[in-house]
């Protein structure tokens, strides 16, 4: 009941800060959308997109410009006549003010631990880590926590089993992750939520543990997550931390989604360390990478369904991600993705496009999703959230809840869909 006043207070103690904060490196960047009307605007983009320090895409229609590249970006948009919309003309304020908003949000509701998470605040690695601990204390018959390895950082990447308790004799596994990339915050607060669902909403949800254990890792990429929290100026990280040296000197970060041996460094993955889609030295040169690889593999046998949680597009995308070929296999993707779709549908009237990575995204090889389903998983989707807030990554705290909740539909729906599939043996 306090609630309403509490972000009355938020809102207006934002603003105060809003005004007396300046964004430093996002300041007078602008957010432009593109809407290409052939396979020309769409080569214009692809070649503009090439210039990852100048222009950012954030996927193949929205782009951060930066200030000293405006004057060229425009004159490139009259001279090709391209179709676009102006989203922010300032994205540094915007980030600035959602990442104050979070901020105080921290302050005025910290965690303690030893309780639920709420989703009216993003949180922190560590924060989710004690709400792992938590979980694994208060229902030791059901949940059993794990440390499947360390980030580059030293982060403790913790995987979370979820059983109904009841032995785990031969069941299937469902294995989810979140938190792949730094800046897809509602990733790993769809997975908390998952997490959540099915642990202390047990009794609602019990016919998803009757013969599947889950198994979820929230934060992948717990170094990169950390470093979007420091300020709003990192705000839009999306690789993991590790440096890397090269001829032109330090660059930062590996895309730990395009680090998987299979197919590694193909198309839709750069070799240049200091794009945003760096596959990485080699492939498994990310420890994150090599956990969810663990992860893979240890359930490799059982594992019916793989999941990965990122955003932004409101997408349900199934393998291959590295060819525009389908899998013999897509009919029963298909399925079951849409089975997702649908339910949300239902539910929210949000409506997920369901197909390939390849031909419904873009190619990108090295990916989790198309490793897991070769190593043997027959279902594996990438799970692109609804994008919100100006750059997409950054849904205001208030739209938390029904974000999450809307993505649990899905998820169980897809959950069901599976096992029903899939029985155990
Ligand atoms: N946005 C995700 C990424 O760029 C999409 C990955 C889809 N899967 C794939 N194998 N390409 O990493
Ligand atoms: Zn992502």
């Amino acid at each position: 009941m306090h609630y309403f006043r509490i972000s009355v207070v938020v809102v207006l103690l934002a603003n105060i800060l809003f005004v007396s904060i300046t964004a430093k490196s996002y300041e007078g960047y602008k957010l432009y959308q593109l809407t290409p009307k052939g396979e020309e605007d769409i080569n214009i983009l692809q070649n503009l997109s090439k210039q990852v320090e100048r222009f950012d895409f954030l996927n193949s229609e929205t782009v951060i410009v930066e200030p000293n590249s405006l004057k060229e970006f425009e004159n490139a948009l009259e001279k090709y006549q391209l179709e676009y919309k102006l989203l922010d003309e300032d994205v540094g304020k915007t980030l600035t003010r959602n990442f104050e908003v979070n901020r105080l949000m921290k302050t005025l509701k910290p965690y303690k631990g030893q309780e639920r998470l709420s989703t009216e605040r993003y949180y922190s690695h560590g924060e989710i880590n004690a709400y792992l601990e938590y979980l694994a204390q208060t229902y030791p018959q059901r949940v059993i926590l794990k440390t499947m390895g360390y980030s580059f950082e030293g982060r403790a990447l913790k995987a979370i089993t979820i059983t109904n308790g009841q032995g785990s004799y031969d069941k299937n596994v469902i294995l989810v992750d979140g938190g792949f990339h730094a800046r897809e915050w509602i990733s790993p607060a769809s997975a908390i939520y998952a997490i959540e669902q099915l642990v202390e909403n047990f009794e609602a949800n019990k016919e998803l543990l009757a013969d599947y254990n889950w198994v979820i890792l929230p934060v992948v990429n717990a170094d990169g997550y950390e470093y979007t929290q420091v300020s709003a100026d990192t705000r839009m990280w999306r690789k993991t931390r590790k440096p890397l040296f090269h001829e032109g000197g330090i660059c930062y970060g590996t895309d730990p989604n395009r680090n998987f041996d299979f197919h590694w460094n193909e198309e839709g993955a750069s070799s240049d360390p200091c794009s945003n889609t760096f596959a990485g030295p080699k492939a498994f040169s990310e420890p994150e990478a090599m956990v969810v690889r663990d992860l893979i593999h240890t359930n490799s046998v059982k594992g019916q369904m793989y999941l990965t949680l990122h955003s932004q597009g409101k997408l349900l995308l199934y393998p291959w991600g590295w060819t525009d070929a389908l899998p013999d296999t897509w009919e029963d993707l298909h399925e079951v993705a849409a089975a997702g779709a649908d339910a949300i549908y239902q539910a929210t009237g949000t409506n997920y496009t369901v197909g390939s990575s390849t031909t419904v995204l873009y190619v990108a090889a090295g990916a989790s999703d198309d490793y897991a389903f070769n190593a043997g998983f027959p279902i594996a989707f990438t799970m692109e959230l609804p994008g919100a807030g100006s750059t997409g990554f950054d849904p205001p705290v208030e739209m938390i809840d029904e974000l999450v909740k809307e993505t649990w539909v899905g998820i169980k729906a897809m959950g069901l869909k599976v096992i029903e599939k899939y029985p155990v043996v």
